[in-house]
C-alpha cells in the first residue's frame, strides 16, 4: 500500500472511556458519571470509575504507542477536570494531567491531537439544561479558549467536538447515552447548540493565531437505497439528511438542509442571527469517524427503515463494509470539499480472549487491512486524506455497552490493568515499520 510520506498514522481514545480516577485532583462530576450510575443505563452497571486507569498509567500507554510506531495520538480532554462545574476557575491539577501527557508524547516523538468534547459534559451544566441551552455553547467557548491558551501549539491538531450527532441524538433524542433524555424535536436544539459551540470555539482559536490545525469530527455513515425505486432513493436521502447532511451542510454551506421541513421547523426557535456565520467558519480539516453503512428502504409512509446488515458483522452488530469508507469520503470531498480529511476513528469490536499471553484477533486485523486499502484508493483518486486513526489504542468503556465490547488493538485486563498488544496491534506495528517514511 502506498501512502504519502507525511500521512499521519495514529490511534485514538477518549477521556471517560480510559482515564478512570473520576474523583481525583478535583475533577467534577460528568454526565457520564451520573448516567452510568443510573440503574439500567449501562450494560452490567459498568462505570468509568476505573476504566483503564490511564490517568495513572499514561506513561506506560505512551510507551506502547511508541512501540507500535504511531505518529500521532488522538485523546480527549475531560471538561470537568478543567472546570469541575463547567465554568469559573481553572482546576490546575486537572489541567496538569494533560500537560504531563502532552509532554510525554512530545518526548516520545508522538504528535498530540486533542478533542475538546468527547461527550463528558460537566453535570453542573447539565443541571442547568445542558446542550438544550445556548449558554452551554458560551461556556464551551471559554473552556476551549483556555485550552488553546494553555496547551497552544504543543497540540498539533485540535478537534472541537467528537460526533455531535451522537451527543445530540443519543443524548437528547433517544436517551441511549448521557444525559438520557428523549425528545426528538429538542435533540435538534442540542445539535444546534453543539454546532454553535464548535463555531464559537473556532472563533476563540482564530483570535490566538496558533500554528496548529483546528477542525471537527463527525460520525458519518453512507446511506444506500435498498433498490433503484424512487421511494427507496428518497428514503436514503432522508436518512442521509438525518445522519450526515444535518451537520455537514451548516458546517460547510452555512445552512441546514432545505429538504427537511420538519427538522427546520423544530430547530427554528433556537436559531439566532449570526449563528451560521460562526458555525460555518473555516476549519483546517474535517475528521470523519467511519465504522459502517446503512441500507435503507421506504417504509411506505413517507419515512424510512434500515435493513438488517447485508454482510459480516462485528461484535457491535455493525456490518463490515470497507467500500463504504471510499464512497463516503469521495462524496464528502465532491460535495463539501476541497477540505483536508482525516479518518479520526475506524476499528472494530470482537470478543477477544487471552490464550497463553496472546490475543489472536484475525478479524480485527482483516478489518483494518481492508479499510487501509480503501484509504490508499482514496489517495489515488485525489481525495485529500491526510491521516488515519485506529479506534482504539486500548479496550475501554464502550459507553452503553460498558466493558463488554473490546475495540482495542491492545487488550486490557480490567482486573489487573495488564496490557497485552493484540495480534492486530502487532500487525499495525509491522505495517508502520514497512512504510517508506520521510
Ligand atoms: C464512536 C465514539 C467512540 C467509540 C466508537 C466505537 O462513536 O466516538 O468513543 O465509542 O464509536
Amino acid at each position: 500500500m502506498n501512502f504519502p510520506k507525511d500521512f499521519k498514522w495514529g490511534t485514538a481514545t477518549a477521556s471517560y472511556q480510559i482515564e478512570g480516577a473520576v474523583h481525583e485532583d478535583g475533577r467534577g462530576e460528568s454526565i457520564w458519571d451520573r448516567f452510568s450510575r443510573t440503574p439500567g443505563k449501562v450494560l452490567n452497571g459498568h462505570t468509568g470509575d476505573v476504566a483503564c486507569n490511564h490517568y495513572h498509567l499514561y506513561k506506560e500507554d505512551v510507551a506502547i504507542m511508541k512501540e507500535l510506531g504511531v505518529d500521532s495520538y488522538r485523546f480527549s480532554i475531560a471538561w470537568p477536570r478543567i472546570y469541575p462545574n463547567g465554568t469559573g476557575q481553572i482546576n490546575r491539577k486537572g489541567l496538569d494531567f494533560y500537560k504531563r501527557l502532552v509532554e510525554e508524547l512530545l518526548e516520545k516523538g508522538i504528535e498530540p491531537a486533542a478533542t475538546l468534547y468527547h461527550w463528558d459534559l460537566p453535570q453542573a451544566l447539565e443541571d442547568k439544561g445542558g446542550w438544550l441551552k445556548r449558554d452551554t455553547a458560551r461556556y464551551f467557548q471559554d473552556y476551549a479558549g483556555a485550552m488553546f491558551r494553555e496547551l497552544g501549539d504543543t497540540v498539533k491538531q485540535w478537534i472541537t467536538l467528537n460526533e455531535p450527532w451522537c451527543s445530540a441524538f443519543l443524548g437528547y433524542g433517544n436517551g441511549v447515552h448521557a444525559p438520557g433524555k428523549s425528545d426528538f424535536n429538542s435533540h435538534l436544539h442540542a445539535a444546534h447548540h453543539l454546532l454553535l459551540a464548535h463555531g464559537l470555539a473556532l472563533q476563540a482559536y482564530r483570535e490566538l493565531n496558533l500554528k496548529s490545525e483546528v477542525g471537527i469530527t463527525l460520525n458519518l455513515a453512507p446511506q444506500y437505497p435498498a433498490s433503484d425505486s424512487a421511494q427507496d432513493q428518497a428514503a436514503a436521502r432522508k436518512a442521509d439528511g438525518f445522519q450526515n447532511r444535518w451537520y455537514l451542510d451548516p458546517l460547510f454551506r452555512g445552512f441546514y438542509p432545505q429538504d427537511m421541513p420538519e427538522f427546520l421547523a423544530a430547530v427554528a426557535p433556537v436559531i439566532q442571527p449570526g449563528d451560521f456565520d460562526l458555525i460555518s467558519g473555516a476549519v483546517d480539516f474535517l475528521g470523519i469517524n467511519y465504522y459502517s453503512r446503512s441500507v435503507v428502504r421506504s417504509d411506505g409512509q413517507g419515512g424510512y427503515e434500515a435493513l438488517p446488515p447485508q454482510g459480516p458483522v462485528t461484535h457491535m452488530g455493525w456490518e463490515v463494509y470497507p467500500q463504504g469508507l471510499y464512497d463516503l469520503l469521495v462524496r464528502v470531498h465532491e460535495d463539501y470539499g476541497p477540505i483536508p480529511l482525516y479518518i479520526t476513528e475506524n476499528g472494530a469490536a470482537y470478543p477477544d480472549q487471552v490464550e497463553q499471553g496472546r490475543v489472536h484477533d484475525p478479524e480485527r486485523t482483516a478489518y483494518l487491512q481492508q479499510h487501509f486499502a480503501q484509504a490508499t484508493k482514496l489517495i489515488e483518486a485525489g481525495v485529500p486524506l491526510k491521516g488515519f486513526y485506529v479506534w482504539s489504542l486500548l479496550d475501554n468503556f464502550e459507553w452503553a455497552f460498558g466493558y463488554e465490547r473490546r475495540f482495542g488493538i491492545v487488550y486490557v485486563d480490567f482486573e489487573t490493568q495488564e496490557r497485552i498488544i493484540k495480534d492486530s496491534g502487532r500487525w499495525y506495528q509491522s505495517f508502520l515499520k514497512g512504510l517508506a517514511r520521510g
